[in-house]
């Protein structure tokens, strides 16, 4: 196992213990949250844990879960979640954050934000000092019109990517829609660009994730750091 893999186990790990018998939980997607997805699996299979009802963020994540026979349902069932566990492509020191680079940050958003405490398991490589240091904004436009989403942004001051796959076909995220990859290099104010991409129609969402996180577990050389949101 690399250093890198055996730090995000670690953070899952540690986020795991948060949860208790009974809760809703948003089960987040990426590399990250699919080993805590892994651990509560082993621990209703150990009976640890009992009674946990799980809210996948993604198709990806809801098939991890079956795997692990971990108990699933809907906002539209349950439209309060106690706890979220998700991961994240970059935390800056307010723990604002951009997510989405496994196409997901819409659905990882309306989790999030029916959540009543999101915990962030991230390795030490995804802390920045400002937004947009390491990663671009992913942002999920409709197909119809979305070169004029792409003229919008690059009108912020983005350089834009069309998401594709590895076989260079247009990303399509779970709701059929694309992902214009937006570098705007470091971002002095993430909130007032938010504000800017949620007013534009054909913009479904981005992958600005400002105040959203409550806790972020970051895992290290010297163990795991607690980071807590100052509100
Ligand atoms: C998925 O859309 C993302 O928001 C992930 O949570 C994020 O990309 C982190 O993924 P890793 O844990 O695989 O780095």
């Amino acid at each position: 196992m690399s250093e890198q893999a055996r730090r995000k186990q670690e953070a899952a790990e540690k986020a795991v213990m948060f949860i208790q018998s009974g809760m809703i939980l948003g089960l987040g997607s990426g590399s990250t949250a699919t080993l805590a997805v892994r651990r509560i699996g082993e621990l209703l299979q150990a009976g640890e844990l009992r009674d946990i009802v799980g809210i996948p963020c993604s198709t990806r994540t809801e098939a991890e879960a079956q795997k692990w026979d971990i108990p699933l349902s809907t906002l539209e069932v349950h439209p309060v979640i106690d706890l979220t566990i998700d991961g994240a492509d970059e935390v800056d020191p307010a723990l604002n954050l951009i997510k989405g680079g496994g196409g997901a940050l819409t659905r990882e958003k309306i989790v999030a934000q029916a959540s009543q405490r999101q915990i962030i398991i991230v390795d030490d490589s995804k802390l920045s000092p400002q937004l947009g240091t390491k990663w671009a904004v992913p942002v999920e436009v409709i197909p119809f019109g979305y070169g004029s989403q792409q003229a919008f942004l690059e009108s912020l001051g983005a350089v834009v990517t069309l998401r594709q796959t590895d076989s260079g076909l247009p990303y399509r995220t779970d709701q059929g829609n694309l992902i214009l990859d937006c570098n705007f290099g470091t971002i002095s104010e993430p909130q007032e660009l938010a504000n800017q991409l949620k007013q534009r129609t054909g913009i479904v969402e981005h992958g600005l994730f400002i105040g959203m996180a409550d806790d972020v577990l970051v895992a290290g050389s010297n163990g795991i750091q607690h980071l807590r949101r100052q509100i």
